[in-house]
Formats: C-alpha cells, structure tokens, sequence
C-alpha cells in the first residue's frame, strides 16, 4: 500500500448528505443498489462510503468498535458490496466523539484498523471533529498531524489499498502534509450546502490549489449536492439550479476532485443520472495525466480553468457567475491555446471544428460551457 492507491480520483456514492445520522445499512444498500441498476457503475462509480452514524454507544469488552442496530452485519455488507464489484468505505474520528456525537477512535486506533480491515474496507474518511478536546495545547504543526499518523500506520499493517481521506476542513494547510501521512485525499474545505454560494465559494475558491494535485494525491472540495439532499431530515431535490449543477459537476471534473455523489441514488431522476453519466465529462476528471485545472482568467463576471489532459488536449471551463446570460469571448491567447484547436463541447459531446483565434460563446446565468481542445 502506499503510492499506487487512488491514481485517479475516487469516484462513488457517501450516506452524508442525503441520510446524515439516520443512515442505516437498508439506506446504503438501496443507494448501492441503484448505483448497480441505473448503469452508474458502469461509468465508474464504485465507491460506497458509510458516514458518520453507523456506531454503538459503547465498546465490546475487548474495547473493540460495535455497529448499532442500523448495521446488523457490518462484514456482511463488506460482502455484498464485494460480491457486486463495489469498494467499502467507513468513517471515524480521531476524536473520543464524531461529530454527530458518535464513538470515534482516539485511542482506540490498532483495535479500529483491525476490525475495519476484518469488515473488508477500501476507503477510510476520518474526520477531526472532537479531537481539539483531547489535543495537547501546543500548536505545533506536528501536534495537529499526530492523530492522523496514528491511523495511517494502524490502517497501513493491513495489506488492503485503503484509500485514507483527511477530513478536517482544510485547516493547517493540509494539502501541504497530506502526503506526509499517506493520505490519497483530503478535504480542503468547511462543510458544502446545496446552494450557488457555498459550492461556487467551495469550487472557485480552490485556486490556486491545483499544484497539490497529482496521482494518488487529490484535493478533496467536498461531496456533490445533486439529486435528492438533506442530510437525515426532509430530503428535497438539491437547490441548485440545472445549470448550476452542470457548473458543479464540470469545476469538480477540472479540479480532479474526488467525485462522491451526496444523494439517495434509489430516487435519482433523469436529469440526475444523465448529469453523472456523461463519460466525456468524466474522463476530463479521470484523466491519467493527474493534474488539476488551473484558473486562467478570473473577472466579476466569468472565469476560465483550464485542465491539461494525457492525449495532449486540453479541457476548458467557460463559466459564468452571472445571474444573467452573458455573451463571452475567450482569446486562445489568453489562456496559451494556439491559434487554431480543434474543439468539442463536451456536454453536447459535438465536435465544433476549428475555431481560430478565439471562442464567442452565450453561457447561461450561473452555466458553463465545457469544452475540449486538441492543438
Ligand atoms: C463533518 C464532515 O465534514 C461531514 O462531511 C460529515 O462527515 C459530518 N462531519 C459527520 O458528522
């Protein structure tokens, strides 16, 4: 393990934000089910990540860590994950507690790693919630990586490629020590909502993070609110407008973001699952070249990332932050394309042809057009 995990970003499904606490392993299986039959697998989708909720109030008397009720069979559900092609993922803290209140690992970590290479796990989530309370008072950068090198050597005994993500909101400019811990992601940021301004603040705002990316080491902007959300209570279709969610899903791509969709797949909609199974759109994230858009021109208005590909093309995200149409032109000069590539639109998946010098395009209010251009 270590180095060859995740060379390209994780792709799959997390209970968070659609069940939050109340997930259950019906809930998981109902999601990991229509993953199966809706066809998402096929486009890549495999990982099925268990968040937050899945514990019992108390320890085994050998302190090893028990599901609740929700989760009869946690090996069980390793299993039939397996059997089905799919990857396990499980979540804990650092902390006595998680977040939601649940037990969490500190001190606890080799009895944890042991039983979750036992369940079969791929993926490992492990986010900071309680562990300020238990941290020693001084603020050394060291002190507040320490937890994370606990779990990374208790998981690391296990010959299972886990994929270890850093959940702890960006603090400490984890993207610069990530690596440090064998971490394939980390979160670079506070929690993402289901409107314009939180995941437009969470995807534009990761410039200029896009030196960290590389094979096997990804930034992590969060989930994606499509489909059905709500975080345990009161599920309703995310409140991002269609082309607002064309705009999550393409800055996601160009930022080789992990890509873990936050809704319950089992009511997935048209308009949903056409979004994630665009292949055109979702090799741009895949790419095995492993690097990360960078943003090329930014005004008040629109903003241009572009994301170097393996075949020697480019993807390109014309994106408007307007609540209005906004008739824009791209020089090719500007953001160092020659002056006459061959361009695709990719959600169309139509070849344009030829466009010399520069790209007039109308993108609707908070829209995109996304683009791939060879040379
Ligand atoms: C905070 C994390 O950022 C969320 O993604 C989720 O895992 C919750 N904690 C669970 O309590």
């Amino acid at each position: 393990a270590g180095g060859t995990i995740a060379l390209t970003p994780p792709m799959g499904w997390n209970s968070w934000n659609c069940w939050g606490l109340s997930v259950s392993e019906d809930k998981v299986k109902s999601s990991a089910q229509a993953l199966l039959d809706k066809g998402l697998a096929d486009h890549g989708w495999n990982y099925i990540n268990v968040d937050d909720g899945w514990q019992q109030p108390q320890r085994a008397a050998d302190s090893s860590i028990l599901p609740n009720g929700k989760f009869p069979d946690m090996k069980g559900l390793g299993d039939w994950l397996h059997s089905r092609g799919l990857k396990f993922g499980m979540y804990s803290s650092p902390g006595p507690l998680t977040c939601g209140g649940f037990l969490g690992s500190y001190r606890n970590e080799e009895k944890d790693a042991a039983t979750y290479a036992n369940w079969g796990i791929d993926y490992l989530k492990y986010d900071w919630c309680s562990y300020d309370q238990v941290m020693p008072a001084d603020t050394s950068l060291e002190t507040f990586i320490h937890p994370f090198r606990v779990m990374q050597q208790a998981i690391r005994k296990y010959p299972r490629d886990i994929v270890y993500n850093l959940c702890q909101y960006g603090l400490r400019e984890v993207w610069k020590w990530g690596p440090q811990v064998d971490a394939q992601t980390w979160r670079t940021t506070e929690d993402i909502d289901d409107t314009w301004e939180s995941m437009a603040g969470i995807g534009f705002g990761q410039y200029p993070l896009e030196k960290y990316a590389r094979p096997g080491n990804w930034n992590d902007p969060d989930m994606m609110i499509v489909g059905q959300v709500g975080w345990g209570e009161n599920l309703h279709p995310t409140r991002l407008t269609p082309d607002e969610q064309y705009t999550h899903v393409s800055l996601w791509s160009l930022l080789a973001a992990p890509l873990l969709i936050g809704c319950d797949i089992s009511r997935i909609d048209t308009f949903t699952l056409n979004l994630l199974t665009n292949d055109e759109v979702l090799a741009i994230d895949q790419d095995t070249l492993g690097v990360a858009a960078g943003r090329r021109i930014a005004t008040a208005h629109y903003e241009v990332w572009v994301k170097p590909l393996a075949d020697g093309s480019k993807a390109i995200g014309i994106f408007n932050k307007d609540r209005q149409y906004r008739h824009l032109t791209v020089p090719w000069k500007d953001i160092n394309l020659s002056a006459k590539p061959r361009v695709r639109n990719v959600w169309t998946q139509r070849d344009l042809g030829v466009i010399p010098v520069a790209y007039t395009v109308d993108v609707p209010p908070h829209g995109v057009v996304l683009l791939r251009c060879s040379e």
